[in-house]
């Protein structure tokens, strides 16, 4: 993504590195956003628009009415970011879109926006992984630089991935079943609450104890996660109550213990095998409070942490701009065709 240009008086060319701005478009599941960042790590316009609404009337995302809302909304986001930043379509030196995962004609709508901008405007097209996205969303205002260890939790994953550098990055655990912000919202609906479950569950944990139930942690090997067990015991403890009132706090307040202190020992034992000293969480859930609170206590142990501010955690397309700068494993073919998984 550098580039180089020569003044026109010096009698020796003097390089000089032009600000890099790249605009970028997110669409893989039920935000549409768009966004301009500055060399990968100072965001000028960021602009989300959620269909949270729409969606919670159905418990779910259902993937159709999600694709026609980012029809609805894309232009908009687009207008509302160069807006944003007072910057022409023509300052723009590339233009970026999320290929995957996601669902697919959800991503459709972002991509083919992103790609073409980069065509009328004769820009580089650069396509990015949402997961590697996520990852980035660690950059921003940060300077943060490889090698560390990342928690990467959200709706569809759950991963320990070693980055060893901006470009090479290699998965040491994930779920074997459920990812954690897919349990999260299996669990709240058992009990009744909203979606997406995760933000009401986290809230309503506060307010409850950690030990009033026992739930099980699962025993998998190496770095690997397993929450469908867990999901099942908060069902069995849901039916015990047969029907009387549930202390839905406490149950809330017990499953997150449960996830969190799964996920902060993994984490950890990751951490200290790596030899690295630095850690960060990414993706959705990666703005739970007690998962926030466990891993940055590492800081007492010598470590960096970091994790992105909420509004960078859960899905936007600053994080997206921010990976294709740093060129994290993206694919920069304009041909590129959207992916549903990983
Ligand atoms: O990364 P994300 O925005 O979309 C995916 O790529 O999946 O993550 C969405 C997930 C949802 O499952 C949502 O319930 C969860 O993140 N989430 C949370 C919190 N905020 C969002 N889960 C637990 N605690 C939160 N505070
Ligand atoms: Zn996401």
């Amino acid at each position: 993504m550098k580039m180089t240009k020569y003044t026109l008086f010096s009698k020796t060319p003097v390089q000089i590195e032009p600000d890099c701005y790249i605009m970028a478009l997110e669409s893989s599941c039920d935000e549409t956003a768009c966004a301009i960042v500055k060399n990968g790590r100072e965001v000028i316009a960021n602009v989300v628009a959620s269909q949270i609404k729409t969606h919670a009337k159905f418990g779910g995302v259902i993937p159709e009415i999600a694709a026609r809302e980012h029809l609805e909304s894309v232009n908009a986001v687009i207008d509302e970011a160069f807006k944003q930043s007072g910057l022409k379509p023509e300052q723009i030196t590339a233009f970026a879109g999320t290929v995957g995962p996601g669902l697919v004609g959800c991503l459709l709508v972002g991509l083919n926006a992103a790609k073409t901008l980069a065509l009328v405007y004769d820009k580089p097209f650069i396509g990015v992984n949402h997961l590697n996205a996520h990852l980035c969303g660690n950059y921003i205002d940060t300077d943060l630089e490889p090698p560390y260890i990342a928690l990467l939790v959200s709706g569809g994953h759950t991963q320990i991935i070693d980055v060893q550098s901006y470009s090479k990055q290699e998965i040491i655990g994930e779920t074997i079943d459920d990812a954690v912000g897919e349990a999260y919202d299996k669990v709240a609906r058992l009990i009744g609450l909203p979606y997406p479950g995760g933000p009401v569950l986290d809230k309503l944990a506060k307010e409850g104890n950690p030990n009033a139930f026992k739930l099980p942690e699962a025993k998998v090997d190496g770095y690997n996660f397993s929450f469908s067990g867990l999901k099942t015991a908060v069902l069995r403890l849901v039916k015990s109550f047969d029907g009387k009132e549930l202390p839905v706090n406490d149950i809330c307040a017990s499953f997150q213990e449960c996830v969190s202190s799964t996920l902060y020992k993994k984490v950890k034992k990751a951490l200290e095998a790596s030899g690295y000293k630095q850690i960060v969480i990414a993706g959705g859930v990666a703005a739970n409070s007690e998962i926030r609170k466990k891993i940055f206590s590492l800081e007492n142990e010598g470590y960096r942490v970091n994790a992105p501010i909420m509004k960078y955690c859960t899905d936007n397309a600053a994080m997206v701009a921010s990976c294709a700068y740093f060129n994290t494993n993206t694919f920069d073919d304009i041909d590129v065709e959207v992916f549903s998984r990983a």
